[in-house]
């Protein structure tokens, strides 16, 4: 055991997917709250710089109209040290928002109880199922009428592919919402609305068993149907079972309310205890241990220009292994390179906090003179070795770029693979064909907008971009054996390459993905890329 074991096990690092509005803001609020980081956010050191840098950021933001402020929290809270990634949705959605869930150990997913699983919870999903993490399902806004609980579990199930196994049961929804019914005491815990922003209030507990206090306090249609709807739960519903929960194959589920603040802290204590501290991480030399091995971190996810004058970037990491110190010495892997990491930090919702360690499970934002690409990974200067590359995630929107000004290309070049290297877009050629006819895809459109602004601010190119009507990409998983000039696809295909060489397929429809599966038997193809 490592004298870092202790730090290490403590720590919980998750994302929180859910479509907009569906609460994830108000669910982590309310989790900050528990944790005491609400009030401790006016205490953290370093609180003027920081202020400052905010500023800038914030100039940036307002400039080019999106969010680039990244949040990773953190907070302490029954001895757990809590890491939250932001999964930034609306507007920015992005590749980086698929990408901050490679850095994460688990997900907590949000669902409106009134709309069920909606667009971006199910692209979200996909990630995490190809990950195998553990999911745990938080159905909110139990307050408003919602559907029918059986159907909303169903719709999970069918929607997602994944079972669920609720760990409580509401009773009643809307103005009729009485609280939720806990499997594991037996116990019916009663409604009680707390005022915003205050913890939540003692619920009073009801044993089901006690039939005559149960009917008094949630009335007899209420309790007839709870007691009915209990026997088919016990009967029909999967058994909880922790180790398919942390394969990812069963989601346990719980209902509240994070407005009215009922059932998040009972949530989070169960999520606490089921979910896993830092898991090894498969490396190209084997799995590398959290404790025992020294400091380790890959890159996912880097955020350009965040201070204009100074073409600056910061290289988020995630450590996998051991404990960060900002004093020591590390080897970036892939740049061949020992180095010392610059002005390591935290950044919080709303500030930068420099810090001078951290351990497997946090993450770290650090700044990057242009060296870092996603993917990378650091190490201790006496070791060498690579985790598994980050996979590149289907863009869904595509168009063709052309450059105003033929004169210059070389600028246009760079700019365009400079922008594709940070990850904000993926750029494809024709098969057979030069960078003069260049297609750009991005999984959210403002990106398009990012491209045009950075080009023309950073490089001082003008470009076109002419949208092309594919929604689908697919790489060859087995290229190898795949003859690309005989493929039978369909009428809406392109074959386009990346910028590997590797062979994609780009299609309109969504079906004819399946036809060309099926008129070339053998033929494997995937949404991730690999790097
Ligand atoms: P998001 O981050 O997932 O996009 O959602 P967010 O928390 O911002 O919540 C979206 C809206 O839903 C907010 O209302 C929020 O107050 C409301 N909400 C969140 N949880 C619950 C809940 O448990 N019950 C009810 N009834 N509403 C909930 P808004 O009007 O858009 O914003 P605001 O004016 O309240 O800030």
């Amino acid at each position: 055991m490592s004298q870092y074991t202790e730090e290490i096990n403590r720590r919980r690092t998750f994302a929180i997917i859910s479509h907009p509005d569906a609460g994830k803001t108000t669910l982590t609020e309310k989790f900050l709250l528990y944790g005491g980081a609400i009030n401790l956010a006016g205490s953290v050191k370093g609180k003027a710089t920081a202020r400052h840098a905010v500023s800038d950021w914030m100039e940036i933001e307002k400039e080019r109209g999106i969010s680039v402020t990244s949040s990773v929290l953190q907070f302490e809270y029954g001895g757990y040290c809590i890491n939250i990634l932001d999964t930034p949705g609306h507007q920015d959605f992005s590749e980086d928002t698929y990408r901050t869930l490679m850095a994460a150990d688990s997900a907590v997913m949000v669902i409106d109880a009134s709309k069920g699983v909606e667009a971006q919870t199910r692209k979200l999903f996909k990630v995490c199922v190809m990950r195998k993490i553990p999911i745990f399902t938080f159905i909110n806004k139990m307050d408003r009428d919602a559907g029918d609980t059986f159907d909303l579990l169903d719709n999970i199930e069918k929607e997602l592919g994944i079972a669920t196994c609720p760990l409580n049961w509401p009773i009643g929804s809307g103005k009729g919402f009485q609280g939720v019914y806990d499997r594991e005491t037996k116990c019916v815990l009663s409604y009680a609305d707390t005022e915003k922003g205050t913890k939540e209030g003692t619920a009073t507990q009801i044993p089901v068993e006690e039939d005559g206090r149960l009917r008094e306090a949630i009335g007899q249609e209420a309790a007839d149907k709870l007691l009915e709807e209990i026997d088919l739960l016990d009967g029909a519903g999967a058994a909880f079972d922790l180790e398919l929960v942390r394969k990812g194959e069963l989601t346990p589920v719980c209902f509240g309310s994070a407005l009215t603040n009922f059932g998040v802290e009972i949530f989070l204590q169960h999520f606490l205890a089921m979910a896993t501290s830092p898991l090894p991480r498969k490396a190209d030399i084997g799995l590398i241990d959290p404790a025992e091995n020294d400091f380790s971190a890959f890159v996912f996810k880097i955020q350009a220009n965040m201070n204009k004058a100074h073409r600056d970037r910061v290289a988020f990491m995630r450590i996998c292994s051991g404990r960060f110190d900002a004093q020591m010495e590390v080897r970036h892997v892939q740049g061949n390179k020992v180095l010392r990491l610059s002005q390591p930090q935290q950044i919080m919702a709303d500030e930068r906090r420099i810090l001078s360690e951290a351990y497997a499970g946090d993450i770290i934002g650090v700044f990057d003179p242009g060296i870092f690409s996603i993917g990378d990974t650091l190490c201790m200067p006496k070791e060498k070795f690579q985790y598994e590359g980050i996979p590149t995630f289907a863009p869904e929107h595509f168009a063709r770029v052309r450059q105003i000004d033929t004169m210059k290309r070389k600028q246009f070049v760079k700019g365009i693979q400079q922008i594709a290297q940070e990850g904000a877009i993926q750029i494809f050629q024709e098969i057979n064909a030069g960078m003069e006819e260049i297609i750009v895809g991005v999984v959210g459109v403002l990106q398009f907008d990012v491209l045009k602004y950075r080009l023309e601010n950073e490089y001082n190119v003008e470009i076109r971009l002419e949208n092309l009507p594919y929604g689908h990409i697919r790489w060859i998983e087995n290229k190898d054996q795949v003859d690309l000039e005989h493929l039978a696809g369909t009428s809406d295909m392109k074959k386009v390459k990346d910028m590997k060489g590797n062979p994609l397929l780009l299609f309109v429809n969504p079906w004819s993905v399946g036809m060309t599966l099926e008129r070339n038997k053998g033929l494997v193809l995937t949404e991730f890329g690999r790097n």
